[in-house]
């Protein structure tokens, strides 16, 4: 029967990932797959999740089930991570999921139970796989526009303009912060003017927070959905773990959903834990403990966000130095973007065939609509791809 099937197209970024560890070239620098990198190219695990995983195999006597929707504790963590202290619980749903992209899943899963005949506006451009999982599970996607392609800013007119569209029962899926694939983000004044425009219309924001810390630091990443949740009835943030804890394939996310009153939440509770017993009963729970106790021990929560910190911090320095580089190479300001961007990417604006020069000539990877990962460039990669850039008329 297996006949049956299609082909499948392969996801570009990971195709990516798989065409750069198949070249034989030394010299090449891979700036694909949004993973953190250190100077030598490593993808570390952090100092606190190792403490915290040599403490729990210590104190842990059991392996047996948690709960469907999780470990409480683990809730209780992340929401303080995520929403901050004071958030109101009684209107509070979560989920522990299989990654970040589990928790996009399962909060479209719940969207889907909640309204048949959904549709979700979605930034253009967006993370790729956000259109793949829209496009499998039957879900209308609506373009609005987000970024100012001559600028490398946000589009804000045009957003709002675009979102102004949207209905009630709609769904907005916006990204907190690190906007992947651009690298342009929106300050707060201009994400109070969203809120309004969602008040207006009562569509429903769906936030993917992949990149808390990454961007300007551990609050003002979440200081957008946090101004959300305070104005809206209903919110739903689909929280990562993967790269601020440096956990990727313990796969390791949330699902935080805000409800109009208790009622509503029990049932979207209810509804939540039975998403997650149809598709793979209990979640993973190894990731969630080392980040509890990561959260929860004052040391290591301490020597956690040091790290998070110097990571950051290393970010924007690779961005102020590419900058420079450009600027001293174009003789123009015209890459003075790049340091304006944050979290792990920026979209160059280089043409598709560019891009391809610079993956064939000097064997630096990027995606396909330029988008370059910051973290896999260091001080001596960074004149190689600035060199690139001007040399193929980027
Ligand atoms: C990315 O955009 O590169 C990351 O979110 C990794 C992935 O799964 O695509």
């Amino acid at each position: 029967m297996f006949e049956t099937l299609k082909p499948q197209p392969a996801d570009k970024i990971i195709a990516l990932m798989d065409q750069f560890r198949a070249d034989p070239r030394t010299g090449k620098v891979d700036l694909g797959v949004g993973v953190y990198k250190n100077a030598e190219g490593h993808t570390p695990v952090m100092r606190a999740a190792r403490a915290a995983g040599q403490r729990l195999l210590q104190a842990e006597t059991t392996k047996t089930y948690t709960a469907l929707a999780g470990d409480p504790a683990f809730h209780a963590a992340m929401a303080d991570l995520v929403l901050g202290a004071g958030y109101t619980t009684d209107r509070l749903a979560a989920l522990a999921t299989v990654g970040g992209t589990g928790a996009v899943r399962q909060g479209l899963e719940l969207l889907k139970r909640a309204r048949p005949g959904l549709r979700v506006w979605v930034s253009d451009p967006t993370w790729p796989n956000h259109l793949s999982i829209l496009q499998e599970m039957g879900i209308e996607a609506l373009p609005y526009r987000y970024f100012d392609a001559e600028s490398k800013a946000v589009a804000l007119d045009a957003m709002l303009a675009d979102l102004g569209g949207a209905q009630a029962g709609d769904v907005v899926l916006l990204h907190g912060c690190c906007h992947n694939p651009t690298g342009a983000n929106l300050n707060l004044p201009e994400w109070q003017a969203v809120a309004e425009v969602l008040a207006r219309t009562g569509a429903v924001p769906l936030i993917d927070l992949a990149y808390q810390g990454f961007g300007d630091g551990l609050d003002a990443d979440a200081a957008a959905t946090r101004l959300l949740a305070r104005h809206l009835p209903e919110v739903l943030i689909a929280a990562s773990c993967s790269k601020n804890f440096g956990i990727y394939r313990e796969r390791t996310g949330i699902l935080l959903a805000l409800a109009a009153n208790t009622a509503t939440r029990d049932l979207v509770q209810a509804n939540l834990t039975t998403l997650n017993r149809l598709a793979y009963s209990f979640p993973p729970d190894h990731g969630a403990r080392l980040v509890t106790t990561i959260l929860t021990t004052p040391d290591l929560r301490a020597d956690w966000e040091a790290e998070l910190e110097a990571v950051r911090a290393g970010m924007i320095g690779l961005r102020q130095a590419l900058a420079a580089e450009l600027a001293a190479l174009s003789h123009s300001n015209r890459f003075g973007f790049i340091a304006q961007h944050r979290g792990m990417f920026s979209r160059l604006g280089a043409s598709p065939e560019q891009v391809e020069r610079m993956r064939a000539e000097h064997g630096i990877y990027m995606v396909g609509d330029s988008r370059i990962n910051i973290a896999g460039l260091n001080a001596e990669s960074v004149p190689l791809l600035a060199r690139a850039m001007i040399e193929v008329g980027a």
